[in-house]
Protein backbone atom coordinates (compact mmCIF):
# COMPACT_ATOMS: atom_id res chain seq x y z
CA UNK A 1 0.00 0.00 0.00
CA UNK A 2 1.51 3.54 -1.12
CA UNK A 3 -0.50 6.76 0.20
CA UNK A 4 0.20 9.64 -2.45
CA UNK A 5 1.51 12.94 -1.07
CA UNK A 6 0.24 16.04 -3.16
CA UNK A 7 2.61 18.63 -4.40
CA UNK A 8 1.42 22.28 -3.40
CA UNK A 9 0.05 22.31 -7.35
CA UNK A 10 -2.05 19.30 -6.72
CA UNK A 11 -3.16 20.20 -3.73
CA UNK A 12 -4.80 23.74 -5.40
CA UNK A 13 -6.23 21.18 -8.00
CA UNK A 14 -8.23 19.27 -5.62
CA UNK A 15 -9.17 22.90 -3.16
CA UNK A 16 -10.68 23.57 -6.35
CA UNK A 17 -12.12 20.20 -7.21
CA UNK A 18 -13.87 20.21 -3.36
CA UNK A 19 -14.79 23.91 -4.07
CA UNK A 20 -17.02 23.09 -6.56
CA UNK A 21 -18.11 19.89 -5.23
CA UNK A 22 -19.40 21.78 -2.07
CA UNK A 23 -21.37 24.25 -4.41
CA UNK A 24 -23.07 20.50 -6.31
CA UNK A 25 -24.07 19.99 -2.66
CA UNK A 26 -25.19 23.30 -1.34
CA UNK A 27 -27.60 23.53 -4.79
CA UNK A 28 -28.95 19.74 -4.55
CA UNK A 29 -29.72 20.10 -0.77
CA UNK A 30 -31.81 23.26 -1.83
CA UNK A 31 -33.76 21.75 -4.69
CA UNK A 32 -34.50 18.32 -2.58
CA UNK A 33 -38.52 18.49 -1.76
CA UNK A 34 -41.34 16.10 -1.90
CA UNK A 35 -42.13 15.26 -5.04
CA UNK A 36 -39.39 14.84 -6.77
CA UNK A 37 -37.91 11.80 -8.11
CA UNK A 38 -34.25 10.58 -7.42
CA UNK A 39 -33.52 10.79 -11.18
CA UNK A 40 -34.55 14.08 -11.02
CA UNK A 41 -31.72 14.53 -8.14
CA UNK A 42 -29.46 12.69 -10.72
CA UNK A 43 -30.07 15.09 -13.80
CA UNK A 44 -29.64 18.09 -12.01
CA UNK A 45 -26.45 16.92 -9.98
CA UNK A 46 -25.17 15.80 -13.46
CA UNK A 47 -26.12 19.21 -14.91
CA UNK A 48 -24.03 21.06 -11.67
CA UNK A 49 -21.18 19.31 -12.63
CA UNK A 50 -21.09 19.82 -16.20
CA UNK A 51 -22.09 23.36 -15.95
CA UNK A 52 -18.22 23.65 -14.06
CA UNK A 53 -16.67 21.99 -16.76
CA UNK A 54 -16.03 19.19 -14.69
CA UNK A 55 -16.87 15.32 -15.31
CA UNK A 56 -18.88 13.62 -12.48
CA UNK A 57 -16.44 10.64 -11.61
CA UNK A 58 -19.24 8.04 -10.08
CA UNK A 59 -20.80 7.96 -14.02
CA UNK A 60 -19.67 4.96 -15.64
CA UNK A 61 -17.53 3.99 -12.47
CA UNK A 62 -17.35 -0.15 -12.11
CA UNK A 63 -20.52 0.32 -14.46
CA UNK A 64 -22.86 2.58 -12.28
CA UNK A 65 -25.34 4.18 -14.33
CA UNK A 66 -25.64 7.48 -12.98
CA UNK A 67 -23.52 10.27 -11.55
CA UNK A 68 -24.89 10.82 -8.34
CA UNK A 69 -26.32 8.11 -5.88
CA UNK A 70 -29.27 8.86 -4.32
CA UNK A 71 -30.08 6.38 -1.34
CA UNK A 72 -33.38 7.12 0.35
CA UNK A 73 -34.19 5.76 4.17
CA UNK A 74 -32.90 2.11 4.94
CA UNK A 75 -30.60 2.58 1.75
CA UNK A 76 -26.56 3.17 3.08
CA UNK A 77 -25.02 3.70 -0.06
CA UNK A 78 -25.04 3.60 -4.11
CA UNK A 79 -28.62 4.16 -4.91
CA UNK A 80 -29.56 3.90 -8.20
CA UNK A 81 -31.77 7.45 -9.42
CA UNK A 82 -34.78 6.46 -11.12
CA UNK A 83 -37.91 8.08 -12.19
CA UNK A 84 -40.50 6.14 -10.43
CA UNK A 85 -38.52 6.42 -7.04
CA UNK A 86 -40.17 9.91 -5.47
CA UNK A 87 -39.07 11.29 -3.12
CA UNK A 88 -41.61 12.23 0.09
CA UNK A 89 -42.33 14.08 3.32
CA UNK A 90 -40.33 12.18 6.09
CA UNK A 91 -37.87 10.29 3.94
CA UNK A 92 -34.40 11.26 4.50
CA UNK A 93 -32.24 10.83 1.04
CA UNK A 94 -28.10 10.79 1.04
CA UNK A 95 -26.71 12.17 -1.62
CA UNK A 96 -22.98 11.02 -2.79
CA UNK A 97 -21.63 13.14 -5.71
CA UNK A 98 -18.21 13.31 -6.79
CA UNK A 99 -15.97 15.39 -10.18
CA UNK A 100 -13.02 15.30 -11.30
CA UNK A 101 -11.38 19.08 -12.06
CA UNK A 102 -8.25 19.32 -14.11
CA UNK A 103 -7.75 15.11 -13.49
CA UNK A 104 -7.91 16.07 -9.50
CA UNK A 105 -10.99 13.78 -7.69
CA UNK A 106 -13.60 15.33 -5.21
CA UNK A 107 -16.24 13.30 -3.16
CA UNK A 108 -18.57 14.04 -0.48
CA UNK A 109 -21.81 12.91 1.03
CA UNK A 110 -25.00 14.87 2.84
CA UNK A 111 -28.43 13.05 4.45
CA UNK A 112 -30.84 15.58 3.43
CA UNK A 113 -34.45 15.37 4.84
CA UNK A 114 -37.12 15.90 2.55
CA UNK A 115 -39.65 18.22 4.60
CA UNK A 116 -40.71 17.24 7.66
CA UNK A 117 -38.88 14.66 9.44
CA UNK A 118 -39.04 12.66 13.23
CA UNK A 119 -36.86 13.56 15.92
CA UNK A 120 -35.50 9.94 15.43
CA UNK A 121 -34.59 10.64 11.88
CA UNK A 122 -33.14 14.08 12.58
CA UNK A 123 -31.33 12.46 15.46
CA UNK A 124 -29.49 10.09 13.23
CA UNK A 125 -28.43 12.43 10.26
CA UNK A 126 -27.16 15.11 13.28
CA UNK A 127 -24.96 12.35 14.33
CA UNK A 128 -23.74 10.80 11.58
CA UNK A 129 -22.43 14.24 10.40
CA UNK A 130 -20.91 15.26 14.01
CA UNK A 131 -18.93 11.92 14.12
CA UNK A 132 -16.88 12.98 10.71
CA UNK A 133 -16.10 16.04 12.96
CA UNK A 134 -14.74 13.86 15.57
CA UNK A 135 -12.87 11.91 13.17
CA UNK A 136 -11.27 14.54 11.44
CA UNK A 137 -10.26 15.96 14.72
CA UNK A 138 -7.44 13.49 14.61
CA UNK A 139 -6.22 13.61 10.98
CA UNK A 140 -3.47 15.63 11.40
CA UNK A 141 0.30 14.72 10.88
CA UNK A 142 1.75 12.13 12.96
CA UNK A 143 -1.30 10.29 13.88
CA UNK A 144 -2.72 7.03 12.46
CA UNK A 145 -5.22 6.08 10.51
CA UNK A 146 -6.95 4.32 13.33
CA UNK A 147 -6.82 7.45 15.43
CA UNK A 148 -9.74 8.96 13.33
CA UNK A 149 -11.75 5.04 12.48
CA UNK A 150 -11.35 5.06 16.78
CA UNK A 151 -12.97 8.63 17.33
CA UNK A 152 -15.62 7.90 14.67
CA UNK A 153 -16.39 4.89 16.69
CA UNK A 154 -16.27 6.27 19.72
CA UNK A 155 -18.52 9.00 19.16
CA UNK A 156 -21.55 7.15 17.54
CA UNK A 157 -21.47 4.02 19.93
CA UNK A 158 -22.65 6.23 22.67
CA UNK A 159 -26.44 6.76 20.35
CA UNK A 160 -26.53 2.56 20.14
CA UNK A 161 -25.90 3.07 16.34
CA UNK A 162 -24.69 0.74 13.95
CA UNK A 163 -22.01 1.25 12.40
CA UNK A 164 -21.01 -0.31 8.84
CA UNK A 165 -18.27 -2.08 8.22
CA UNK A 166 -18.58 -3.03 4.96
CA UNK A 167 -18.00 0.01 3.33
CA UNK A 168 -15.05 2.04 4.13
CA UNK A 169 -13.20 5.69 3.44
CA UNK A 170 -10.28 6.35 0.94
CA UNK A 171 -7.72 8.15 0.13
CA UNK A 172 -8.19 10.51 -2.84
CA UNK A 173 -6.52 12.23 -6.08
CA UNK A 174 -5.85 11.25 -9.74
CA UNK A 175 -8.22 8.39 -8.67
CA UNK A 176 -11.15 8.19 -6.76
CA UNK A 177 -10.34 5.44 -4.84
CA UNK A 178 -6.52 5.75 -3.70
CA UNK A 179 -4.81 4.05 -0.56
CA UNK A 180 -5.68 4.28 2.37
CA UNK A 181 -8.61 2.59 2.97
CA UNK A 182 -10.62 4.39 6.03
CA UNK A 183 -12.50 2.02 8.39
CA UNK A 184 -15.28 3.96 10.65
CA UNK A 185 -14.68 1.40 13.31
CA UNK A 186 -12.12 1.20 15.54
CA UNK A 187 -9.41 -1.27 14.54
CA UNK A 188 -6.30 -3.06 16.03
CA UNK A 189 -4.09 -2.20 13.89
CA UNK A 190 -3.02 1.19 13.85
CA UNK A 191 -2.85 1.83 9.96
CA UNK A 192 -0.44 4.49 8.40
CA UNK A 193 0.93 7.16 10.07
CA UNK A 194 -0.02 10.38 8.63
CA UNK A 195 1.69 13.04 6.39
CA UNK A 196 0.78 16.66 5.31
CA UNK A 197 -0.60 16.48 1.77
CA UNK A 198 -2.68 13.24 2.12
CA UNK A 199 -5.91 13.77 0.92
CA UNK A 200 -8.58 11.36 2.50
CA UNK A 201 -12.40 10.60 1.84
CA UNK A 202 -13.89 10.22 5.17
CA UNK A 203 -17.45 8.84 4.90
CA UNK A 204 -18.36 7.64 7.84
CA UNK A 205 -22.14 5.46 7.27
CA UNK A 206 -24.21 4.80 10.42
CA UNK A 207 -27.65 2.92 10.69
CA UNK A 208 -30.40 3.50 13.51
CA UNK A 209 -30.28 0.21 14.28
CA UNK A 210 -27.95 -3.14 13.33
CA UNK A 211 -24.66 -2.39 11.46
CA UNK A 212 -25.17 -5.24 9.16
CA UNK A 213 -26.28 -4.61 5.50
CA UNK A 214 -27.10 -6.23 2.42
CA UNK A 215 -26.46 -6.01 -1.18
CA UNK A 216 -29.23 -5.73 -3.68
CA UNK A 217 -29.42 -7.41 -6.90
CA UNK A 218 -29.06 -4.77 -8.80
CA UNK A 219 -25.48 -4.55 -7.48
CA UNK A 220 -25.25 -1.17 -6.28
CA UNK A 221 -27.89 -0.56 -3.50
CA UNK A 222 -27.25 -1.47 -0.15
CA UNK A 223 -29.65 -1.07 2.05
CA UNK A 224 -29.66 -2.13 5.94
CA UNK A 225 -30.31 -6.00 6.94
CA UNK A 226 -33.23 -5.10 9.57
CA UNK A 227 -34.59 -2.17 7.47
CA UNK A 228 -33.95 0.74 9.90
CA UNK A 229 -32.52 4.43 8.42
CA UNK A 230 -29.43 4.96 7.71
CA UNK A 231 -27.15 8.35 7.37
CA UNK A 232 -24.08 8.83 5.13
CA UNK A 233 -21.21 12.06 5.32
CA UNK A 234 -18.32 12.66 3.78
CA UNK A 235 -15.80 14.97 2.77
CA UNK A 236 -12.49 15.02 0.99
CA UNK A 237 -9.97 16.07 3.84
CA UNK A 238 -6.48 17.24 2.99
CA UNK A 239 -4.03 16.91 6.27
CA UNK A 240 -1.54 19.15 7.31
CA UNK A 241 1.14 19.84 10.01
CA UNK A 242 -1.57 21.32 12.15
CA UNK A 243 -6.09 21.59 11.55
CA UNK A 244 -6.84 19.50 8.78
CA UNK A 245 -8.74 21.37 6.08
CA UNK A 246 -11.85 20.03 4.88
CA UNK A 247 -11.82 20.73 0.90
CA UNK A 248 -15.63 20.21 -0.02
CA UNK A 249 -17.44 22.40 2.66
CA UNK A 250 -17.57 26.15 1.43
N1 LIG B 1 -18.78 7.95 -3.30
C1 LIG B 1 -18.51 6.57 -3.33
C2 LIG B 1 -17.31 6.37 -2.48
O1 LIG B 1 -17.14 7.11 -1.63
C3 LIG B 1 -18.27 6.08 -4.68
C4 LIG B 1 -19.48 5.73 -5.36
S1 LIG B 1 -19.06 4.55 -6.48
C5 LIG B 1 -20.26 4.65 -7.61
O2 LIG B 1 -16.54 5.51 -2.62
F1 LIG B 1 -19.94 3.85 -8.51
F2 LIG B 1 -21.39 4.36 -7.03
F3 LIG B 1 -20.29 5.83 -8.06
CO1 LIG C 1 -16.05 8.16 -0.97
Amino acid sequence: MSVSIKSAREIELMREAGRLLAQVHEELGKAIEPGMSTLDVDRLGEKLIRDFGCVPNFLHYNGYPASICVSVNNEVVHGIPKKNRILKEGDIVSLDAGLIYKGYHSDAARTHAVGKISPEAQQLIDVTRQSFFEGIKMAREGAHLHDISAAIDAYVRQFGYGIVRDLVGHGIGTALHEDPQIPNFAQRRRGVRLQAGMTLAIEPMINAGGWEVNFLDDGWTVVTRDGSLSAHYENTVLVTDGEPEILTLL
